[in-house]
C-alpha cells in the first residue's frame, strides 16, 4: 500500500455556538479555540452532553458556527468536504452491501479516478490491514461488533481522507475487542498518516491513541485544559500502566471533575 504525504490541518478558531429549540435557547460552545497539527491526532474529552459531537459536525462542515471559524488546510469550512472521514459509535453500515461494498461505498461517491478493479484492491488492502481479510464477501449482519467497527474505519480512510473524525467509534464495545481496536487505530496511522480527531469518554483510550487531550468545560464549552502527550500515544498496552501514564490519567480525571462540577454549577 502506498503511503500518503499528508497535508491536513484543523483549526476551530474562536467557535461559539447556540441551538435554538422550542424549549429555548441552549449556548452549548463558547469561544472554542484548538487546533490539530499536520498528522497530528487530538483527543477530545469532556461531561456527556458539553458539545463534543458539535465540534466534529463543525469541523465536518456539517453545522456552521454562530460566531467564529473552523478551517481545514488554511480553507473556510462551508460546507461538508470530501477531504474529511467519519466513523461513529454505530458503524451504520448497509445489509444489503457485502463488507467490500461498504468499505468501497465513498469511492462511489467521492469524484476520483480510480478504476473499478482499483477501488476493489484499495478496499481490500484496508480490510487486510484491520484483520478483515477473507469477510469481504459477508454481510454487515453476519460480523461481529467489533469487526463491523473495523469495517466502518475502513470505509471512513479508504478514500484517504486528510481528516479523520471519530465520534466514540469504541464506545460500544467490549473492553478487550476495545483494546484490539486502538492497536489497529496505530496500524492505519503508520500505514498512512492522517490528522485525527477523536471524541471519547474513556481516558485510558484518550492517552493511548492521541498525541494531545484536549478536555471540554461544561456547558457552553471551550477548551479547559490540554495535555501534550510527550510522544505519539503508547503502542503497547502495558505502557499505560507506567507511573507516568497513571499520573495523567490523575490529572485528567481531576479535570473531568472540575468540568462536571462546573457544569453542575451552571444548572
Ligand atoms: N441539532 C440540535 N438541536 C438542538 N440541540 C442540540 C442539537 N444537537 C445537539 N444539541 C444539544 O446540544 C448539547 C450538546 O450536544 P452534543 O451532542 O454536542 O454533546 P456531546 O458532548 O457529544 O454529548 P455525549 O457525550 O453525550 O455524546 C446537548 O444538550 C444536545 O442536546
Ligand atoms: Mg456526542
Amino acid at each position: 500500500m502506498t503511503v500518503k504525504k499528508n497535508t491536513g490541518l484543523i483549526r476551530i478558531e474562536n467557535v461559539s455556538h447556540t441551538f435554538h429549540t422550542d424549549t429555548g435557547v441552549l449556548p452549548v460552545l463558547n469561544d472554542l479555540t484548538l487546533s490539530v497539527p499536520k498528522n497530528g491526532f487530538t483527543a477530545i474529552v469532556g461531561p456527556s452532553g458539553c458539545g463534543k459531537s458539535t465540534v466534529t459536525r463543525l469541523v465536518a462542515g456539517l453545522l456552521k458556527p454562530d460566531k467564529g471559524t473552523v478551517w481545514l488546510q488554511g480553507q473556510k469550512v462551508n460546507t461538508p468536504r470530501d477531504i474529511v472521514g467519519m466513523a461513529f459509535q454505530n458503524p451504520v453500515l448497509l445489509e444489503w452491501r457485502t463488507i467490500l461494498q461498504n468499505v468501497m461505498l465513498p469511492l462511489e461517491i467521492v469524484p476520483n479516478a480510480m478504476s473499478s478493479a482499483e477501488r476493489e484492491a484499495r478496499a481490500q488492502d484496508l480490510l487486510k490491514l484491520v484483520g478483515l481479510s477473507g469477510f469481504e464477501q459477508k454481510r454487515p449482519s453476519e460480523l461481529s461488533g467489533g469487526m463491523r467497527q473495523r469495517a466502518s474505519l475502513c470505509r471512513a480512510l479508504v478514500h484517504r481522507p486528510e481528516v479523520l473524525i471519530l465520534d466514540e467509534p469504541f464506545g460500544a464495545l467490549d473492553a478487550f475487542t476495545r483494546e484490539d481496536l486502538w492497536q489497529t487505530m496505530h496500524r492505519l496511522r503508520e500505514e498512512e498518516p492522517f490528522t485525527g480527531v477523536l471524541i471519547t469518554h474513556d481516558l485510558r483510550e484518550s492517552i493511548f491513541l492521541a498525541d494531545e487531550v484536549v478536555v471540554l468545560s461544561g456547558r457552553p464549552a471551550t477548551v479547559q485544559y490540554c495535555q501534550k502527550l510527550k510522544q505519539r500515544g503508547p503502542k503497547s498496552l502495558d505502557q499505560l500502566y507506567t507511573p507516568e501514564a497513571i499520573q495523567t490519567l490523575n490529572i485528567l480525571r481531576e479535570q473531568i471533575k472540575i468540568a462536571r462540577k462546573d457544569e453542575e454549577d451552571k444548572l
